[in-house]
Protein backbone atom coordinates (compact mmCIF):
# COMPACT_ATOMS: atom_id res chain seq x y z
CA UNK A 1 0.00 0.00 0.00
CA UNK A 2 1.54 3.39 -0.89
CA UNK A 3 1.13 6.61 0.54
CA UNK A 4 2.53 10.41 0.15
CA UNK A 5 2.76 12.68 2.34
CA UNK A 6 2.76 16.82 1.36
CA UNK A 7 3.74 18.75 4.48
CA UNK A 8 6.23 20.27 6.89
CA UNK A 9 9.25 19.32 8.49
CA UNK A 10 10.37 20.90 11.65
CA UNK A 11 13.24 20.45 14.25
CA UNK A 12 10.72 20.50 17.61
CA UNK A 13 12.51 22.38 20.08
CA UNK A 14 10.58 21.26 23.46
CA UNK A 15 10.35 22.55 26.88
CA UNK A 16 8.69 20.60 29.62
CA UNK A 17 7.09 23.10 32.47
CA UNK A 18 5.55 22.61 35.61
CA UNK A 19 2.29 24.09 34.10
CA UNK A 20 1.49 25.91 30.75
CA UNK A 21 2.41 29.78 31.36
CA UNK A 22 -0.72 32.50 30.62
CA UNK A 23 -0.13 35.21 28.33
CA UNK A 24 3.22 37.77 29.76
CA UNK A 25 3.94 35.24 32.54
CA UNK A 26 6.85 33.20 33.01
CA UNK A 27 7.26 29.65 34.42
CA UNK A 28 10.06 26.94 35.26
CA UNK A 29 11.12 24.82 32.68
CA UNK A 30 11.59 21.40 34.22
CA UNK A 31 13.24 19.60 31.11
CA UNK A 32 14.85 20.44 27.53
CA UNK A 33 14.96 18.19 24.58
CA UNK A 34 15.11 18.64 20.71
CA UNK A 35 13.05 16.19 18.63
CA UNK A 36 12.54 15.76 14.78
CA UNK A 37 8.86 16.58 13.76
CA UNK A 38 6.68 18.93 11.62
CA UNK A 39 2.89 17.57 10.74
CA UNK A 40 3.99 16.36 7.24
CA UNK A 41 7.25 13.99 8.80
CA UNK A 42 5.64 12.71 11.75
CA UNK A 43 2.39 11.59 9.49
CA UNK A 44 5.00 10.08 6.88
CA UNK A 45 6.95 8.41 9.52
CA UNK A 46 4.13 6.93 11.45
CA UNK A 47 2.97 5.53 7.97
CA UNK A 48 5.70 3.86 7.44
CA UNK A 49 6.18 2.62 11.05
CA UNK A 50 2.59 1.40 10.72
CA UNK A 51 3.70 -0.76 7.31
CA UNK A 52 2.78 1.60 4.11
CA UNK A 53 5.23 2.40 1.81
CA UNK A 54 5.87 6.25 2.23
CA UNK A 55 6.98 9.11 0.10
CA UNK A 56 7.48 12.21 1.93
CA UNK A 57 7.03 15.70 -0.14
CA UNK A 58 8.31 18.90 1.12
CA UNK A 59 11.08 21.42 1.60
CA UNK A 60 13.65 22.08 4.55
CA UNK A 61 16.96 24.24 4.18
CA UNK A 62 20.20 23.10 3.45
CA UNK A 63 21.30 23.27 7.15
CA UNK A 64 21.95 21.06 9.74
CA UNK A 65 18.36 20.20 11.07
CA UNK A 66 17.36 19.65 7.69
CA UNK A 67 20.03 16.90 7.30
CA UNK A 68 19.08 15.38 10.45
CA UNK A 69 15.42 15.76 9.53
CA UNK A 70 15.97 13.60 6.47
CA UNK A 71 18.15 10.96 8.13
CA UNK A 72 15.52 10.24 10.86
CA UNK A 73 13.04 10.18 8.01
CA UNK A 74 14.92 7.69 5.87
CA UNK A 75 16.08 5.66 8.93
CA UNK A 76 11.94 5.38 9.52
CA UNK A 77 12.09 3.73 6.11
CA UNK A 78 10.24 6.91 3.92
CA UNK A 79 11.43 7.74 1.17
CA UNK A 80 12.76 11.87 0.94
CA UNK A 81 13.78 11.76 -2.91
CA UNK A 82 11.45 14.11 -3.27
CA UNK A 83 12.26 16.65 -0.45
CA UNK A 84 13.87 19.67 -1.39
CA UNK A 85 16.62 21.36 0.24
CA UNK A 86 16.88 25.40 -0.14
CA UNK A 87 19.73 27.49 -0.54
CA UNK A 88 19.44 30.57 1.91
CA UNK A 89 16.44 29.14 3.86
CA UNK A 90 15.75 27.88 6.77
CA UNK A 91 14.63 24.72 7.80
CA UNK A 92 10.83 25.17 9.80
CA UNK A 93 11.29 25.17 13.44
CA UNK A 94 8.54 24.71 16.50
CA UNK A 95 8.35 25.94 19.49
CA UNK A 96 6.57 23.55 22.20
CA UNK A 97 6.28 23.73 26.04
CA UNK A 98 4.23 20.66 27.27
CA UNK A 99 2.66 20.78 30.62
CA UNK A 100 2.51 18.16 33.46
CA UNK A 101 -0.07 16.09 32.02
CA UNK A 102 0.90 16.10 28.51
CA UNK A 103 -0.91 18.82 27.33
CA UNK A 104 0.91 21.43 25.06
CA UNK A 105 1.60 24.89 23.13
CA UNK A 106 3.08 25.28 19.95
CA UNK A 107 4.20 27.82 17.74
CA UNK A 108 6.62 27.28 15.06
CA UNK A 109 8.35 29.64 12.29
CA UNK A 110 7.97 27.62 9.17
CA UNK A 111 11.10 28.80 6.99
CA UNK A 112 11.25 26.46 3.93
CA UNK A 113 7.81 24.90 4.64
CA UNK A 114 6.54 28.68 3.97
CA UNK A 115 8.22 27.91 0.18
CA UNK A 116 6.47 25.17 -0.75
CA UNK A 117 4.78 26.67 -3.54
CA UNK A 118 2.49 25.46 -6.93
CA UNK A 119 5.64 25.05 -9.18
CA UNK A 120 6.60 22.34 -7.05
CA UNK A 121 3.12 21.23 -6.74
CA UNK A 122 2.95 20.82 -10.31
CA UNK A 123 6.17 18.91 -10.73
CA UNK A 124 4.94 16.00 -7.55
CA UNK A 125 1.84 15.79 -9.10
CA UNK A 126 2.52 12.63 -10.77
CA UNK A 127 3.70 11.00 -8.07
CA UNK A 128 0.60 11.80 -5.77
CA UNK A 129 -1.52 10.06 -8.74
CA UNK A 130 0.41 6.56 -8.30
CA UNK A 131 -0.67 6.15 -4.50
CA UNK A 132 -3.29 5.19 -2.36
CA UNK A 133 -3.76 7.26 0.02
CA UNK A 134 -2.72 11.04 0.12
CA UNK A 135 -2.06 12.91 3.46
CA UNK A 136 -1.85 16.51 3.59
CA UNK A 137 -1.79 19.25 6.36
CA UNK A 138 -1.68 23.42 6.73
CA UNK A 139 1.97 24.13 8.06
CA UNK A 140 2.57 24.72 4.21
CA UNK A 141 0.62 27.83 2.04
CA UNK A 142 -2.76 26.73 0.51
CA UNK A 143 -2.40 27.77 -2.96
CA UNK A 144 -0.05 24.19 -3.62
CA UNK A 145 -2.66 22.21 -1.70
CA UNK A 146 -5.24 23.84 -3.69
CA UNK A 147 -3.95 23.04 -7.10
CA UNK A 148 -3.55 19.42 -6.12
CA UNK A 149 -6.78 18.86 -5.11
CA UNK A 150 -7.71 20.29 -8.62
CA UNK A 151 -5.96 18.25 -10.57
CA UNK A 152 -6.24 14.74 -9.01
CA UNK A 153 -8.51 12.53 -10.90
CA UNK A 154 -11.32 12.44 -8.81
CA UNK A 155 -11.42 9.22 -7.19
CA UNK A 156 -7.73 8.07 -6.09
CA UNK A 157 -6.27 8.69 -4.49
CA UNK A 158 -7.82 9.34 -1.45
CA UNK A 159 -7.37 12.64 0.26
CA UNK A 160 -6.97 13.04 4.33
CA UNK A 161 -6.80 16.82 4.59
CA UNK A 162 -5.63 17.62 8.51
CA UNK A 163 -6.55 21.50 9.00
CA UNK A 164 -4.03 21.92 11.64
CA UNK A 165 -2.76 24.44 12.06
CA UNK A 166 -6.84 25.60 11.33
CA UNK A 167 -7.25 28.64 8.97
CA UNK A 168 -9.94 29.81 6.26
CA UNK A 169 -10.62 26.60 3.83
CA UNK A 170 -12.50 28.75 1.30
CA UNK A 171 -9.56 28.31 -0.97
CA UNK A 172 -9.66 24.52 -1.07
CA UNK A 173 -11.59 22.56 -2.93
CA UNK A 174 -13.26 20.39 -0.53
CA UNK A 175 -15.34 18.07 -2.41
CA UNK A 176 -12.31 16.73 -3.27
CA UNK A 177 -10.89 15.68 0.23
CA UNK A 178 -11.86 12.67 1.33
CA UNK A 179 -11.22 12.61 5.23
CA UNK A 180 -11.59 16.29 7.04
CA UNK A 181 -9.94 15.54 10.63
CA UNK A 182 -10.19 18.47 12.90
CA UNK A 183 -9.98 18.61 16.74
CA UNK A 184 -12.29 20.35 18.43
CA UNK A 185 -10.28 23.47 18.72
CA UNK A 186 -9.60 23.28 15.26
CA UNK A 187 -13.55 22.78 14.39
CA UNK A 188 -14.22 25.73 16.21
CA UNK A 189 -12.44 28.18 14.37
CA UNK A 190 -13.43 26.28 11.16
CA UNK A 191 -16.62 27.26 12.14
CA UNK A 192 -17.21 30.55 13.04
CA UNK A 193 -15.04 30.68 16.21
CA UNK A 194 -17.39 29.71 18.73
CA UNK A 195 -15.92 26.86 21.54
CA UNK A 196 -17.41 23.67 20.55
CA UNK A 197 -18.70 21.37 23.37
CA UNK A 198 -20.44 18.57 23.57
CA UNK A 199 -23.94 19.48 22.47
CA UNK A 200 -22.03 21.54 19.74
CA UNK A 201 -20.74 18.58 18.02
CA UNK A 202 -23.31 17.95 15.88
CA UNK A 203 -24.33 21.28 14.82
CA UNK A 204 -20.39 22.01 14.09
CA UNK A 205 -20.10 18.75 12.38
CA UNK A 206 -23.38 19.03 10.23
CA UNK A 207 -21.85 22.91 9.00
CA UNK A 208 -18.70 21.90 8.09
CA UNK A 209 -20.05 18.39 6.09
CA UNK A 210 -21.84 21.39 3.96
CA UNK A 211 -18.79 22.66 2.62
CA UNK A 212 -19.09 19.53 0.52
CA UNK A 213 -16.27 17.45 2.28
CA UNK A 214 -16.96 13.72 1.89
CA UNK A 215 -16.24 12.70 5.24
CA UNK A 216 -15.75 14.34 8.79
CA UNK A 217 -13.68 13.10 11.67
CA UNK A 218 -13.06 15.20 14.61
CA UNK A 219 -10.57 14.39 16.90
CA UNK A 220 -11.43 15.32 20.94
CA UNK A 221 -8.32 13.84 22.76
CA UNK A 222 -9.69 12.23 25.79
CA UNK A 223 -12.98 11.99 24.81
CA UNK A 224 -12.19 10.14 21.58
CA UNK A 225 -12.79 10.45 18.18
CA UNK A 226 -16.31 11.53 16.31
CA UNK A 227 -17.34 10.37 12.87
CA UNK A 228 -19.95 13.40 11.75
CA UNK A 229 -22.16 11.64 8.68
CA UNK A 230 -25.34 13.26 7.38
CA UNK A 231 -27.21 11.56 9.63
CA UNK A 232 -25.63 12.61 13.08
CA UNK A 233 -22.54 11.47 14.98
CA UNK A 234 -20.91 8.49 15.88
CA UNK A 235 -18.54 8.76 19.31
CA UNK A 236 -15.83 6.01 19.37
CA UNK A 237 -14.44 6.84 23.01
CA UNK A 238 -10.85 6.68 23.53
CA UNK A 239 -8.31 4.60 25.88
CA UNK A 240 -7.82 5.93 29.02
CA UNK A 241 -3.95 5.86 29.00
CA UNK A 242 -1.95 8.02 30.96
CA UNK A 243 -0.11 10.74 28.82
CA UNK A 244 2.87 12.49 29.15
CA UNK A 245 3.38 14.44 25.70
CA UNK A 246 0.27 14.94 23.40
CA UNK A 247 2.60 16.00 21.23
CA UNK A 248 2.03 14.33 17.33
CA UNK A 249 -0.97 12.46 18.93
CA UNK A 250 -3.30 13.82 15.63
CA UNK A 251 -0.27 12.85 13.81
CA UNK A 252 -0.31 9.63 14.44
CA UNK A 253 -4.12 9.33 14.01
CA UNK A 254 -3.73 10.65 10.83
CA UNK A 255 -1.44 8.60 9.52
CA UNK A 256 -2.90 5.14 11.18
CA UNK A 257 -6.59 6.57 9.92
CA UNK A 258 -4.98 6.54 6.03
CA UNK A 259 -2.62 2.94 6.73
CA UNK A 260 -6.04 1.48 7.70
CA UNK A 261 -8.35 3.16 4.98
CA UNK A 262 -5.54 2.02 2.34
CA UNK A 263 -5.67 -1.53 3.67
CA UNK A 264 -9.72 -1.48 2.39
CA UNK A 265 -10.97 -1.48 5.82
CA UNK A 266 -14.47 0.71 6.29
CA UNK A 267 -14.20 4.24 8.57
CA UNK A 268 -14.96 2.77 11.94
CA UNK A 269 -12.75 0.22 11.75
CA UNK A 270 -10.02 2.67 10.76
CA UNK A 271 -10.65 5.16 13.12
CA UNK A 272 -10.51 2.42 16.23
CA UNK A 273 -6.77 1.96 14.88
CA UNK A 274 -6.66 5.55 14.14
CA UNK A 275 -7.84 5.89 18.46
CA UNK A 276 -5.26 3.28 19.61
CA UNK A 277 -2.22 4.66 18.02
CA UNK A 278 -2.75 8.38 19.09
CA UNK A 279 -3.37 6.51 22.38
CA UNK A 280 0.24 4.58 22.35
CA UNK A 281 1.66 8.09 21.15
CA UNK A 282 0.56 10.53 24.26
CA UNK A 283 2.51 7.66 26.51
CA UNK A 284 5.73 8.67 25.12
CA UNK A 285 7.86 12.15 24.81
CA UNK A 286 8.53 14.01 21.55
CA UNK A 287 7.04 13.84 18.00
CA UNK A 288 8.57 11.71 15.54
CA UNK A 289 10.21 9.70 18.57
CA UNK A 290 6.58 9.02 20.14
CA UNK A 291 5.07 7.10 17.03
CA UNK A 292 4.46 3.69 17.63
CA UNK A 293 4.74 0.85 15.28
CA UNK A 294 2.16 -1.27 13.74
CA UNK A 295 3.27 -4.51 16.07
CA UNK A 296 2.94 -2.10 18.84
CA UNK A 297 -0.06 -1.11 17.75
CA UNK A 298 -1.91 -4.24 17.42
CA UNK A 299 -0.13 -5.59 20.80
CA UNK A 300 -1.67 -2.12 22.44
CA UNK A 301 -5.23 -3.88 21.20
CA UNK A 302 -5.04 -6.64 22.10
CA UNK A 303 -3.55 -6.00 25.61
CA UNK A 304 -4.79 -2.84 26.42
CA UNK A 305 -5.11 -3.33 30.19
CA UNK A 306 -0.96 -3.82 30.44
CA UNK A 307 -0.67 0.09 29.74
CA UNK A 308 -0.76 2.25 33.10
CA UNK A 309 -4.01 4.21 32.76
CA UNK A 310 -5.78 7.36 34.03
CA UNK A 311 -7.85 7.96 36.66
O1 LIG B 1 1.61 17.94 15.20
C1 LIG B 1 2.77 18.10 15.96
C2 LIG B 1 3.76 18.98 15.23
O2 LIG B 1 3.23 20.28 15.12
C3 LIG B 1 5.08 19.15 15.94
O3 LIG B 1 5.98 18.13 15.60
C4 LIG B 1 5.52 20.53 15.51
O4 LIG B 1 6.56 20.53 14.60
C5 LIG B 1 4.28 21.19 14.94
O5 LIG B 1 4.40 21.36 13.63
Amino acid sequence: MKIAVLGSLNMDLVMEVERLPRPGETVPGTGFSRYPGGKGNNQAIAAARLGAEVRLFGRVGRDRYGEELLQVAQGAGVDTSGVEALAGEATGVALILVGPEGQNMIGYAPGANGRVDEEYAQRILPWLREVDVLLLQLEVPLPPLALILRRLPPDRPLVVLDPAPARDLSPLPLARVDYLTPNREELAILTGGRAVDQGELVRAGQELLSTGVRNLVIKADRDGAYLAESGGVTRFPAYRVQAVDTTAAGDAFNAALAVSLAEGKGPYEAIGFANAAAALTVTRKGAASSLPTKAEVQDFLRHPYRYPTRD
